[in-house]
């Protein structure tokens, strides 16, 4: 087993905090060494300063891309807390269509890991706009800093037991049982959803127009106060007016700080008035 001293803890977990915004406490010494030291013995490093000086001094990327993917916490599920999608599908869908005159809906999934949040909304447009003409842009952006979610998302494919929480006719209208015993999603909602590559850490987001929704929910939690409240500042100037902004009923923002106003546990609202 490979073992690591204080300073190269620090000296790793700074880097992490750097590139991708994820705070790792010393007490977090026995997870860092958990999801690194097998990745460290296939590549044959001897010690975690060897691995950094290989992952720093690797300017394709891919070194940074592997960490980031063992690193990274990337557990979610279908219908992860519930009020959110009733309220979007009640509330804030309602909204956009009484509202985006151009019928152009931009809706951002930021930290999607393996696409259960972002097929979830996916469906609960296609249910809404089914019998409405059918002129409404309901494309989704979903992104996450790791390929290896992204892959697992792009591939729609999850098992009877991930599927299980989902409503019965959801099941059956949008899912298609696989040789393999696998669900998969079915290709309508799938090319709802766009999936791309994005560190929440760019300095620039890059986006053309403003979102109408953002979801950006279980992320946060992994970074600090200031690296929080400097990605809310961001999210809030992609937001609409009269936009969206869902966080995780279990993270709360600095009310002091943001304009956004508060709606509910975990949503928020940039109030244009
Ligand atoms: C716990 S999952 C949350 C998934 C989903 N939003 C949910 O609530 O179930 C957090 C995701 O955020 C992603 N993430 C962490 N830091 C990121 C960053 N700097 N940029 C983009 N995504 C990031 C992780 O890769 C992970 O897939």
């Amino acid at each position: 087993m490979v073992t690591i001293t204080t300073k190269e803890f620090q000296q790793m977990a700074s880097y992490i905090k750097r590139m991708y915004g994820i705070h790792l406490k010393m007490e977090k010494t026995a997870l860092l060494i958990g999801r690194l030291h097998q990745l460290l013995m296939q590549k044959g490093f001897a010690t975690f300063s060897e691995y950094y000086d290989y992952v720093v001094s690797d300017h394709t990327g891919a070194a940074a891309l592997e960490l980031i993917d063992k690193v990274s916490t990337n557990h979610t599920f279908f219908m992860r807390e519930t009020e959110h999608f009733h309220f979007f599908r009640d509330e804030v869908v309602p909204y956009m269509e009484g509202s985006v005159s151009d019928k152009d809906l931009r809706i951002w999934c930021a930290g999607c890991s393996t696409g259960q949040e972002s097929y979830t909304l996916a469906m609960i447009l296609n249910d809404y706009f089914l019998t409405k003409p059918s002129d409404w842009d309901t494309k989704l952006l979903a992104t996450d800093i790791s390929s290896r979610v992204l892959q697992q998302a792009v591939s729609g494919e999850y098992s009877a037991e991930q599927i299980v929480a989902l409503p019965k006719h959801w099941q059956s209208r949008y899912f298609k049982r696989l040789s393999t015993g696998k669900y998969q999603v079915d290709a309508k909602i799938k090319a709802q959803v766009i999936y791309r590559k994005f560190n929440l850490m760019e300095p620039r987001f890059p986006f053309r127009k403003k979102f109408h929704a953002i979801f950006c929910r279980n992320v946060m939690i992994y970074f600090d106060k200031s690296t929080r409240d400097a990605l809310v500042d961001k999210l809030w100037e992609r937001t609409e007016p009269n936009g969206y902004l869902f966080i995780s009923q279990s993270e709360s923002i600095d009310r002091e700080k943001t304009p956004y106003k508060y709606v509910m546990p975990g949503v928020y609202r940039k109030d244009s008035h």
